[in-house]
């Protein structure tokens, strides 16, 4: 899930490439680094740093890097190889330091590679298995330039035909050759790779976004394909060889550069849009909605809810999962993507699988996609980004229309996901004869209400949310709880904890506590309780909360408006204001929960927008 971008045509690839790096921080940023064959010195000199571009630029500084170049390439890196290391950061090279590589992705057979490239002579300077590649193209170079001519286009795709059948895994790079300073040798399998064209200058990237702004020509490479690339010019191959038409896209895309507008982190800004996401798919989604469903009327007629997604976009579906269930009265199943390759699959040809994904990009979830278009099911894409693979390789897309989410933690996607899900259950809801057009066309309505009750009450309730983030700062592990749609809320509560605040949660069915974890309560224990709208739920929730008192638990609610008993039962307690819909009343407790957990990461001054270990886009299974 590293990003690769490569460039060449500009005088200052550089700071082209730089730039185009720090725009898909999202994808990793344990480690940077940048290589450009330098026209004066005659050779490629490379930097490399631990963090992130900010820090590979420092790095610059201090160690007067100043080349430039009309070729560039650089990368950031999420390590799967290695550990954390400036000798473990991309570009890697050979042992003559004649090829150097950035890659993206995992070499499956690096451990036979390395052995056999060890075994005739190569030497290695990383843990990483992307240096494999660069001493398997040292091996083919040197065959070829023993021969002692020019290169040739042709030996250049016998030669990349040669290696990458040494390959195995997922991977996408970009080579830079010393001995060829106007070409960029790319390949790509299973992870995406794609050039944008200019005038007289072409860009290779990871996605489209490093280059936004810049071009407007685009050609995303479809799978096991590679390419020559060079300033005015590109050739694309099969695996086999086989030279195929470049087929390029007219796509406009744009980078926003507003930055953070004056809040201290990504994560809060986007917190506060979601007000503004959920306005916008109350205008745009219903359209969007009925179109797509008027294009697969299929859809219609799914006796089961099918969700796929990770992480976040996961919870998103089970967050949703009561929109089916009441509106429609059919039953949904979420499946986590990461899981599909081990769970036999029953489904039908022909039926539905709506797959969630804000990048759009995720490997599992794309593994995933492929996994059930073999066995002839349809894709609804639900994603952030429209030129993703997911919104690329799904049969028919909706979009989020949330704008560049840039923190790692999911925010406004997970709201937007559920939005769309509510006004898709009430479009398959009305075209089934279950409910009446009123009521359909009260969705948006109710869509719109809940983005005025989310914004006003993260002002309203910010003094509760900021004493409790204060509580939860200072304990080391915590349990969260709630029943039904109560424990969806928890698991994403939980894993929110884990991961901006570094916090141990533990997200429990409330009913299950008994089976077990009960045996953890004592005074030390605190028990964030996510609280049900429904009568019955609540009431069983209440028996559950009097088991953990009277083991002298702690415990912290959401509670929602007019639950007195609940706030009574309480240490302390946050009220969620219940929407025009009580069917979205969990959207305002996850918003409100997310502002809660924002600033307890932030008392514990942690990485908020890019947290240790993670990353954006998890483009590695
Ligand atoms: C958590 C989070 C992640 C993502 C997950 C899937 O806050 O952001 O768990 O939800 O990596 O990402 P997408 O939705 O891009 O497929």
């Amino acid at each position: 899930m590293c990003s690769i971008v490569g460039c060449i045509g500009v005088k200052h690839s550089r700071e082209v490439v730089l730039s185009g790096l720090s725009r898909l921080e999202y994808r990793g940023y344990d480690s940077a680094g940048f290589a450009c064959y330098d026209e004066d010195r005659k050779q490629v000199l490379t930097i490399r740093a631990v963090g992130g571009v900010a820090d590979l630029r420092l790095a610059m500084q201090e160690r007067s890097y100043d080349a430039q170049g009309l070729i560039g390439i650089g990368h950031t890196r999420w390590s799967t190889h290695g550990a954390v290391t400036e000798y473990n950061a991309h570009p890697v090279s050979d042992c003559t330091q004649r090829v150097f590589i950035v890659q993206n992705g995992t070499l499956e057979n690096d451990a036979v590679l390395r052995a056999e490239l060890a075994a005739s002579g190569h030497r290695f300077s990383s843990q990483t298995d992307s240096e494999l590649i660069a001493h398997c193209y040292e091996a083919a170079l040197q065959v070829i330039t023993e021969q002692g001519k020019k290169i040739s286009r042709g030996q250049l795709s016998q030669m990349m035909q040669n290696v990458l059948h040494r390959l195995q895994g997922t991977y996408a790079f970009i080579l830079l050759l010393e001995d060829i300073p106007d070409t960029l040798l790319i390949a790509r399998q299973r992870l995406p790779l794609c050039i944008g064209f200019g005038e007289n200058v072409a860009y290779v990237a990871s996605d489209i976004l490093a280059c936004a702004g810049l071009v407007e020509r685009v050609l995303f490479l479809p799978d096991r394909t590679y390419a020559i690339v060079q300033k005015d010019n590109v050739q694309l191959f099969a695996w086999d060889g086989s030279e195929l038409a470049v087929s390029i896209e007219r796509i406009a895309v744009s980078w926003d550069e507003s930055g953070m507008r004056g809040h201290p982190h990504y994560m809060l800004k986007e917190i506060y849009e979601q007000s503004d996401v959920i306005r916008t798919l109350a205008y745009y989604g219903p359209t969007d909605v009925s179109d797509l469903v008027g294009r697969n009327i299929s859809l219609i007629d799914e006796t089961v809810i099918r969700m796929v997604g990770c992480g976040a976009s996961a919870h998103a579906a089970y967050l949703a999962q009561p929109f089916f269930e009441n509106l429609v009265s059919i039953p949904s199943n979420v499946f986590i993507a990461t899981d599909m390759r081990e769970r036999p699959l029953f489904e039908q040809a022909g039926s539905w699988a709506l797959v969630l994904s804000q990048s759009g990009e995720t490997a599992d979830v794309l593994e995933s996609v492929r996994l059930m278009k073999e066995r002839g099911m349809c894709i609804l894409g639900i994603t952030n980004v429209v030129t993703s693979a997911l919104a690329r390789e799904a049969d028919d897309t909706l979009l989020m229309r949330a704008g560049v989410e840039v923190a790692v933690a999911s925010t406004k996607s997970v709201v937007a996901h559920i939005a769309l899900l509510y006004l898709l259950a009430h479009e398959i809801a009305y075209r089934r004869h279950k409910i009446t057009h009123m009521v359909k066309d009260q969705a948006a309505h109710n869509l719109a209400q809940l983005a005025d009750v989310i914004a006003q009450h993260l002002v309203l309730q910010k003094d509760a949310l900021l004493r409790i983030a204060h509580s939860l700062a200072l304990l080391p592990h915590m349990f969260v709880i709630g029943r039904a749609v109560g424990y969806a809320v928890a698991r994403e509560i939980a894993l929110k904890l884990k991961e901006i605040a570094y916090i141990f949660a533990e997200a429990c069915p409330a009913g299950e506590l008994k089976h077990g974890p009960l045996a953890l309560i004592d005074a030390d224990m605190y028990v964030i309780v996510c609280s049900s709208i429904d009568e019955t739920a609540y009431r069983k929730l209440i028996i559950n909360v009097q088991q953990i008192k009277s083991r002298h638990g702690k415990i912290v609610s959401l509670v929602y408006e007019g639950q007195h008993e609940l706030q009574v039962l309480s240490d302390d307690y946050v009220i969620v204001p219940v929407p025009q819909d009580p069917l979205l009343a969990h959207v305002v407790m996850i918003s409100m929960a997310q502002y809660m957990i924002y600033h307890t990461a932030a008392l514990l001054g942690r990485s908020i927008d890019k947290p240790r270990n993670l990353a954006k886009s998890v483009t590695v299974e």
